[in-house]
C-alpha cells in the first residue's frame, strides 16, 4: 500500500483536529452503537484511541481492540485502560484468528483503505456468526453552506478528488450499502447521522474550523497534484474565515451510517 493514501497525515496539527472530531462526534456515534457489557469489540482504524477508549467503558465486563496502522497514532493512544488494547496491522490483512469478535466498528477509516471491499470482507471474517458491524462514513459533497461560499466548494471538490488520487475515497458513505451487499452481510440498515452547525451554536465555530483544518492539511498535496493554485486555497480559507464571522450563516451535513449482522 502507498504510504500516502491517509490525506490527513498524523502531524501534531492533524492528530489535534482528529481530537476536536472527536469531541464533536463521539456522544452521537456512541448512541448509535448497541453493546453488551460482555462484547469483545474491534475498532478498525482506531486513530487516537479516544473512542475506543470510551466504548471499552461500555463494556466493562468484554475488551476493546483497536486495530491502527500508524505507529505515530499508537504512540498517542491511552494506555492502562484494563479492557482495552492497540495492535498494530493493516485492515486489509488483520492480524486475528477468525470469529474473533462480537462487534466491529468502522468510523472515518473506510474513505483511507485502499480497498474498502477487501476490509468489509475482513471484518466479516473476524466476526462471529451473527456478530454486529457499526459504520460511520463521509460522503463530504453532501454539504451545503448558507449563504454560499462558491471558493470553498470548488476546493472541496478539489479535495474529494485528491483523496482520489492518492488512492482513497472521499465519497465512500454513499457506497455502504452496496459494499455490505457485495460482501454478504445481513440485515442491513442504513441512517443519516447530521450535523447542523449554526452561528449561534457553540459547535459552528470548531465544525468550520475543522473543515478549514482540512484543507491546510492538504494544502501541500492539493498543489503538488496541481489541484488548486495558492490563490485558490487561500481564497477558500478567507471564505470560510469569513464565514465563521456571519450571524446568518449554518452548515448543514450528514454522516452515512450502517449497520448489518454477519
Ligand atoms: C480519520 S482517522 C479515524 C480514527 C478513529 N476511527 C476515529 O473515529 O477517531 C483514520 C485512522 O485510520 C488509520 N488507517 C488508515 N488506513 C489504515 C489501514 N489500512 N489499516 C489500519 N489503520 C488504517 C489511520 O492511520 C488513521 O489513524
Amino acid at each position: 500500500m502507498s504510504d500516502n493514501i491517509y490525506i490527513h497525515g498524523t502531524e501534531g496539527n492533524e492528530q489535534q483536529r482528529l481530537a476536536t472530531l472527536n469531541n464533536m462526534t463521539n456522544k452521537s456515534f456512541l448512541n448509535f452503537i448497541r453493546l453488551r457489557k460482555t462484547d469483545s469489540v474491534l475498532e478498525v482504524g482506531s486513530g487516537l484511541g479516544l473512542l475506543a477508549k470510551e466504548v471499552a467503558l461500555m463494556v466493562p465486563e468484554g475488551k476493546v481492540t483497536g486495530l491502527e496502522k500508524s505507529d505515530e497514532q499508537l504512540k498517542s493512544c491511552p494506555a492502562s485502560v484494563p479492557n482495552l488494547v492497540f495492535v498494530k496491522g493493516d485492515a486489509h490483512n488483520m492480524p486475528f484468528e477468525d470469529n474473533s469478535f462480537n462487534v466491529v466498528y468502522c468510523r472515518y477509516i473506510l474513505e483511507h483503505v485502499i480497498s474498502p471491499l477487501k476490509v468489509l470482507n475482513e471484518v466479516r471474517r473476524v466476526l462471529v456468526n451473527g456478530g454486529s458491524l457499526f459504520i460511520q462514513e463521509n460522503n463530504i459533497l453532501a454539504i451545503e453552506m448558507y449563504p454560499e461560499c462558491p471558493h470553498f466548494k470548488k476546493a472541496w471538490q478539489k479535495f474529494a478528488l485528491l483523496q482520489y488520487e492518492l488512492g482513497g475515497d472521499a465519497l465512500i458513505g454513499k457506497k455502504l450499502y452496496s459494499l455490505l451487499k457485495k460482501c454478504g452481510f445481513k440485515k442491513i440498515e442504513l441512517s443519516p447521522a447530521p450535523e447542523f452547525h449554526y452561528y449561534d451554536l457553540e459547535t459552528f465555530k470548531p465544525w468550520v474550523e475543522n473543515l478549514i483544518g482540512n484543507i491546510e492539511g492538504a494544502s501541500k498535496k492539493l498543489l503538488e497534484y496541481k489541484l488548486l493554485t495558492e490563490e485558490e486555497i487561500k481564497e477558500a480559507i478567507n471564505e470560510l474565515q469569513n464565514f465563521i464571522t456571519l450571524d446568518n450563516a449554518s452548515t448543514y451535513f450528514y454522516w452515512n451510517r450502517a449497520f448489518a449482522r454477519k
